[in-house]
């Protein structure tokens, strides 16, 4: 997907796309780093959007991994599968990961590694989310999730940084990702 759809992704659902361009490759392999991915055994990522954490998940992971992409957006379910044809993407709710897990074999993962737009969302859908995630994963697994520098004085940004640490066991950042548009670094998280 090119940067003007990804703009017009924005413009017409902004609370559910939360940024007007794909992060970037740094972030990406930031993230992807973080996630300890090469010892997992399921991974599942939440909003890939465009797909650039999608394609550094694959390079990353195990080829007995199970993995797949839960996706709310039509288009960016076609722009993932258009960048990674062999990925599974389901076009639902993050909320819904539970199912599509037992679906493939698995009650829990070991990463869940997430492109949500946190700041955008209203506080019922953020605890909703981290329920899910609490659900999903299994002890000792790791939620890595990025944030934008800005978010840090938004109230909905601060909300989401508190309600994280209230939620794992341990919680630590990383450095900014200052070439991200806007710069951003990544929450990791351990159940
Ligand atoms: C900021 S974009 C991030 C895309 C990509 N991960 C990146 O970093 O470039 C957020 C993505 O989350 C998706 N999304 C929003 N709410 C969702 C939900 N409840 N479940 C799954 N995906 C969701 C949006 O459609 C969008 O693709």
């Amino acid at each position: 997907m090119n940067t003007l759809n990804f703009i017009r992704q924005f413009v017409v659902h902004p609370g559910m796309t939360g940024a007007i361009a794909a992060s970037s490759s740094g972030l990406a392999e930031l993230i992807t780093d973080e996630a300890d991915l090469s010892h997992a055994e399921a991974v599942v990522e939440f909003g890939p959007g465009s797909g650039v954490f999608t394609e550094r998940i694959l390079r990353k992971l195990s080829p007995d991994a199970t993995f797949f992409a839960m996706e709310v957006n039509g288009d960016f379910v076609q722009a993932t599968q258009a960048r990674c044809p062999d990925v599974t993407v389901y076009q639902d709710s993050a909320i819904h990961t539970a199912k599509y897990l037992k679906r493939q074999g698995h009650d829990a993962c070991d990463c869940v590694l997430c492109g949500l737009p946190w700041a955008a969302f209203p506080e019922t859908l953020q605890n909703e989310l981290l329920a899910t995630i609490q659900t999903v994963l299994r002890p000792g697994g790791r939620f890595l999730t990025f944030a934008y520098l800005q978010g840090l004085v938004l109230p909905a940004g601060l909300r989401f940084r508190k309600k994280l640490k209230a939620t794992f066991d341990r919680v630590t950042t990383t450095r900014t990702v200052w070439r991200n548009v806007p710069p951003a670094f990544v929450y990791c998280a351990v159940k």
